[in-house]
C-alpha cells in the first residue's frame, strides 16, 4: 500500500501541511486516517495535492476527520445529483455579493471569518475543492489563531480574553459596522431570504479567545456578521471593535491559497480564520465544500429561538 509524504505548508508558518500521495488505495488505511487526524490537529489545516477531482473522494477525505453536516443555511445551494449529503456550492453570481474595493468589483470575496459564527454550534471543519479556477484571483487566505494570540501584544489579549463577540446571522456588508476595508462599497448584497431569515434568528455569542484541550490559546475573532461585544454599550462597541480588529488584522500572518488543478483544502473552523480574495465578476469561479460535524461547546443563542420553526431554520 501506498504511503502518504507530508511536509509544511511553507518553511516560514507554524501552522499548515502539504499531503501528497492520498489515493483511493490508502484513504481506508487506519494508520493513514490516524496520521492525517494528527497532522490537521497539529497544524490547523491541510493542502492535499494532486487528489482526485470528484465530490466522492471530497467526502472520503472529508469523512476521515469526521461525519459530515448539512450546511445550516437552507438557501445555501447543495450539489445535486449524486448521494452526496452536505456538499454544497460556492459559485460567482454577478447578481449577490458583488464588491468594490479600491475601485474595483470582485465576486465571492468575504473577509476574514470562521464559519457559522452566527450558529451556537461550530462546525469542526470545511474541506473545499475548486471546481472552476479563476484566471486570476479567486485566492482563499488562511490565518491561525493559534499564532495570532501568540503574537498579540498583551494589552490586546487581556481584552479580548474578556469578550465575547455577537455575531448575526445578516451577512450584508451594508449593515456590518466593522472591519470593512478602506474604499469598499457593496454593489449586490446577499439577498432577501437570507436577511428575512436572520430576522428570526437569535444572535450567536462565541468568546473572542477560548483554550484548546491541548492547552494552546486560540484568538477567534471575526467581523463578518459581529455586531460588537456582548455587555458593551454601541459607542463602547463604536470604539473598542474597530481598536482590537485593528491590532489582530496586524497581527495575522496569512497564507494565501492560490488553487491549482487537483487540490483540496481541509481547515480546523475552531482554530483558523480564512478569507476570500474575490475575482474579477467576469471570470467563473466555482468552488464545492463540505462541512464536517462537530462543536467546541462555547458558543451559544443571545436569546433562545422563539420557536421550533425558528430553530429548524438552522438545523
Ligand atoms: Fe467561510
Amino acid at each position: 500500500m501506498s504511503s502518504i509524504q507530508v511536509r509544511p505548508l511553507r518553511g516560514d508558518l507554524s501552522f499548515g501541511a502539504r499531503v501528497a500521495g492520498l489515493t483511493w488505495d490508502n484513504i481506508n488505511d487506519p494508520a493513514v486516517r490516524k496520521q492525517l487526524n494528527d497532522v490537521f490537529e497539529d497544524r490547523g489545516m491541510i493542502v492535499f495535492e494532486k487528489v482526485e477531482q470528484t465530490s466522492k473522494f471530497q467526502v472520503a477525505i472529508s469523512e476521515v476527520f469526521g461525519p459530515l453536516k448539512d450546511h445550516p443555511v437552507k438557501m445555501v445551494e447543495r450539489l445535486d445529483g449524486e448521494n452526496l449529503p452536505g456538499v454544497i456550492t460556492i459559485r460567482t453570481d454577478p447578481n449577490a455579493g458583488m464588491v468594490e474595493i479600491d475601485g474595483k468589483k470582485l465576486l465571492t470575496w468575504q473577509p476574514w471569518h470562521f464559519d457559522h459564527s452566527y450558529n451556537n454550534e461550530l462546525n469542526r471543519a470545511g474541506v473545499l475543492r475548486a471546481q472552476t479556477i479563476a484566471p486570476d484571483g479567486g485566492m482563499t487566505g488562511f490565518a491561525d489563531g493559534i499564532q495570532l494570540y501568540k503574537d498579540l501584544p498583551e494589552d490586546v489579549r487581556k481584552k479580548l480574553e474578556e469578550l465575547t463577540v455577537i455575531y448575526s446571522l445578516d451577512l450584508d456588508y451594508s449593515r456590518q459596522p466593522y472591519g470593512l476595508p478602506k474604499n469598499f462599497k457593496e454593489i449586490s448584497g446577499k439577498g432577501e431570504a437570507l436577511r428575512k431569515a436572520a430576522e428570526q434568528l437569535p444572535h450567536a455569542l462565541h468568546p473572542a479567545v477560548w483554550t484548546r484541550k491541548t492547552g494552546e490559546k486560540v484568538a477567534h475573532i471575526s467581523p463578518y456578521g459581529a455586531r460588537g461585544f456582548a455587555g458593551k454599550t454601541k459607542e463602547e462597541n463604536d470604539k473598542l471593535f474597530p481598536e482590537l480588529w485593528d491590532a489582530v488584522e496586524k497581527h495575522l500572518t496569512p497564507f494565501f491559497h492560490q488553487w491549482s488543478e487537483g487540490d483540496m483544502v481541509i481547515w480546523d473552523n475552531w482554530r483558523m480564520l480564512h478569507m476570500a480574495t474575490g475575482c474579477d465578476p467576469s471570470y467563473d469561479r466555482i468552488m464545492h465544500r463540505t462541512t464536517i460535524k462537530g462543536d467546541y461547546g462555547l458558543g451559544r443563542w443571545e436569546t433562545e429561538p422563539k420557536t421550533q420553526s425558528t430553530a429548524d431554520a438552522m438545523a
